[in-house]
């Protein structure tokens, strides 16, 4: 069985800031540092880091040599990732004093992917494998019906929620890893039982991993309901850290462990990475998810 993440590579351009600016404000920022980013690159490096083999397709425009870098220091397999002409995906992030952050996304290379690119990586996969995806590259919708047709398991992160996804049909979906805001997106519920409740109407064979920020996160499938709370730590940045959970909660169910297992890996991935800068560079090492002394 193979996995494969196709999704976004993004240059994170950081700025450390007092306060998130509110509209008409001008203000000086403390520090600006570039990180590896994106979040179909988070996830695929988490996925690398928890130990799990990975293929990540995707493009990168100019400046982007990082990027595959990074994957290739991490063990990401590069094979179908593309260096495109144009300007790379990047973000400008602001991170304040209590480590919260606020993201503009410019998707560059990343919105530039075509049906031609998505035939030919996924020809490279057959019934069985794993897709994952997000909601930052553009033909989402193609490359779900695609990998459907080929009996592929697809695991979707909506994120960020757009009306991309409302051309998706996401009874293809195996697995939702979505926050409570993309659980209100795709089902109009604004509780969290009403959001398990309704995906179960509505997608009745997919599990849903749902984050609840400080509350933790549950987790339901057709054996029941799990919950994990969160491990707190003193924030740094939050970039990533949903990224970080996704890819170990996700290798946590290649490995068979039981739910409760992987979301406790999961929380504390999540939660090392909260402590400290940057999205790809916050993820931890699973030796040192598992050896974790939350002091
Ligand atoms: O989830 C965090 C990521 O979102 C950042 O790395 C940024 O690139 C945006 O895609």
């Amino acid at each position: 069985m193979k996995v494969l993440n196709f999704g976004s590579l993004n240059l994170d351009y950081v700025y450390q800031v007092n306060h998130i600016l509110i509209p008409g404000e001008t203000l000086a920022s403390k520090e600006r540092n570039t990180f590896c980013g994106g979040k179909g690159l988070n996830q695929s490096i988490a996925l690398a880091k928890a130990g799990i083999p990975v293929y990540h397709a995707g493009m990168i425009g100019e400046g982007g040599e990082i990027l595959l870098e990074t994957c290739e220091q991490n063990g990401v397999n590069t094979k179908f990732i593309r260096k495109i002409e144009g300007p790379c995906g990047h973000t400008v992030i602001q991170v304040d004093e209590n480590g919260q952050n606020c993201i503009l996304l410019y998707g560059g290379a990343n919105r530039s992917i075509t049906r031609d690119f998505v035939d030919e990586v996924l020809a490279f996969f057959e019934k069985g494998d794993i897709l994952l995806l997000q909601n930052e590259v553009n033909e989402l919708d193609y490359i779900i019906d695609k990998a459907y047709e080929k009996g592929m398991m697809i695991i979707l992160n909506p994120s960020p929620y757009d009306s991309a996804l409302d051309a998706c049909d996401l009874s293809k979906i195996s697995l939702f890893l979505v926050n409570e805001i993309e659980g209100y997106q795709i089902t109009g519920e604004k509780e969290p039982e009403q959001i398990l409740s309704k995906i179960k109407d509505l997608y009745p064979k997919a599990k849903i991993v749902l984050t609840l920020g400080g509350d933790g996160s549950v987790y339901q499938d057709e054996t029941g309901v799990y919950h994990q709370g969160i491990f707190k730590v003193k924030t740094v940045d939050t970039t990533a850290a949903g990224d970080t959970f996704t890819g170990y909660f996700i290798s946590s169910i290649l490995e068979a462990m039981p739910v409760e297992k992987g979301l406790e890996l999961a929380a504390k991935a999540s939660a090392i990475a909260v402590s400290r800068p940057g999205a790809t560079a916050s993820i931890p090492l699973r030796d040192e998810v598992l050896n974790w002394k939350n002091e």
